[in-house]
């Protein structure tokens, strides 16, 4: 039994707290947001997502901090922020990976369509065939000969099942009809080192990966992947140019955060990417490295959203019919 007087007291802190303001939700973003790179440092995510963390973050009034996490074709990296707290502090900048990972990987820990809200498109990066500086073809002719002659002396570099390179990789040696040796990284970033050391032979990657070490001749380059050349690498030839027409593949990168978070907090991080996109300094950079940022007006959610569900309906017949699944 509690005597009158404590009673009394404790009535009094009751309709004291009762009566106290509710606590003021600190403003969206009050601390540092960290941006998941699910591929290793130095390669071409990496290169797109520092340029635009750095610019998001101006915008924010907070650092955007970037990690890497590497590995299983960006399904490691993807996971943590499919996992993390829906509150627009953990993000993750995903490529088109996000399109075929949902049908290559038939057994994941995490929901790779469901457990993303999308907060908008970056940028489309052209892809380059590029091998060793002293690899035994000079042109995409030589290549495609000496690779149906001699495929068992070739070590193709990807970033694992699901990355670009492996995609690109998949559709160039179906246009070839022919196999090759595959050597996964946790990036193109590890793999461009070792290709241009000469361990390893071929690699299918970004331009923003590729444009400087061809620019410098430390690597050879075969064939661009889209219709028409880059301007950042004026003399090299679309594939269809060098006797492979349709093959073809660029790759988009989009921001996403987990399921659930508010729309309010989706809305400003859109905001500052909308501001990263139109950023002068960005746009020189990408057009250096071969690419652009998105037009703003298709930097919207719902846009980024509508593309990313056409484009896994796009892969999923292609990757169906090669048969060939991370598991
Ligand atoms: C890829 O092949 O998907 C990319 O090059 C990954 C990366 O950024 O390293």
């Amino acid at each position: 039994m509690i005597p009158l007087g404590k009673r009394a007291l404790l009535g009094a802190a009751a309709g004291l707290v009762l009566a106290a303001p509710a606590v003021a939700q600190a403003p969206f973003p009050s601390r540092p947001i960290s941006m998941m790179i699910p591929f290793a440092a130095g390669g071409p995510t990496d290169t797109v997502g520092r340029l635009i963390a750095q610019a998001m973050g101006a915008e924010l009034g907070q650092p955007m901090v970037v990690e890497n996490v590497g590995g299983a074709g960006g399904t490691l990296g993807a996971q943590r922020i499919a996992q993390a707290r829906p509150d627009g502090y953990a993000i993750l900048l995903h490529h088109i990976g996000m399109s075929t990972i949902p049908t290559l990987y038939r057994r994941l820990a995490y929901d790779p369509v469901n457990g993303f809200e999308t907060i908008g498109l970056v940028t489309e990066v052209p892809m380059t065939l590029v091998a060793r500086r002293n690899f035994p073809a000079s042109n995409l002719q030589e290549l495609v000969a000496f690779a149906r002659r001699e495929r068992e002396k070739i070590n193709y570099a990807n970033a694992g099942i699901g990355a670009a390179s492996h995609l690109c990789g998949l559709l160039f040696q179906k246009a070839l009809d022919t196999p090759f040796t595959t050597v996964p990284y946790r990036g193109t970033g590890p793999a461009m080192n070792d290709l241009v050391a000469g361990t390893v032979d071929l690699m299918c990657d970004q331009t923003t990966n590729t444009t400087e070490q061809i620019r410098a001749g430390t690597i050879r380059a075969f064939a661009v992947t889209t219709p028409q050349r880059v301007a950042s690498l004026p003399d090299l030839p679309t594939a269809a140019e060098g006797g492979l027409p349709g093959f073809e593949v660029s790759v988009w990168h989009g921001l996403y955060a987990p399921r659930n978070t508010p729309r309010p907090v989706i809305e400003r991080l859109n905001r500052a990417l909308v501001t990263a996109l139109r950023d002068e300094t960005i746009a020189r950079r990408f057009a250096d490295l071969g690419t652009a940022p998105v037009p703003v007006e298709r930097a919207t959610p719902e846009i980024h959203r509508t593309f990313w569900q056409q484009d896994i309906a796009k892969w999923r017949p292609l990757i169906q019919a090669a048969g060939q699944y991370a598991d």
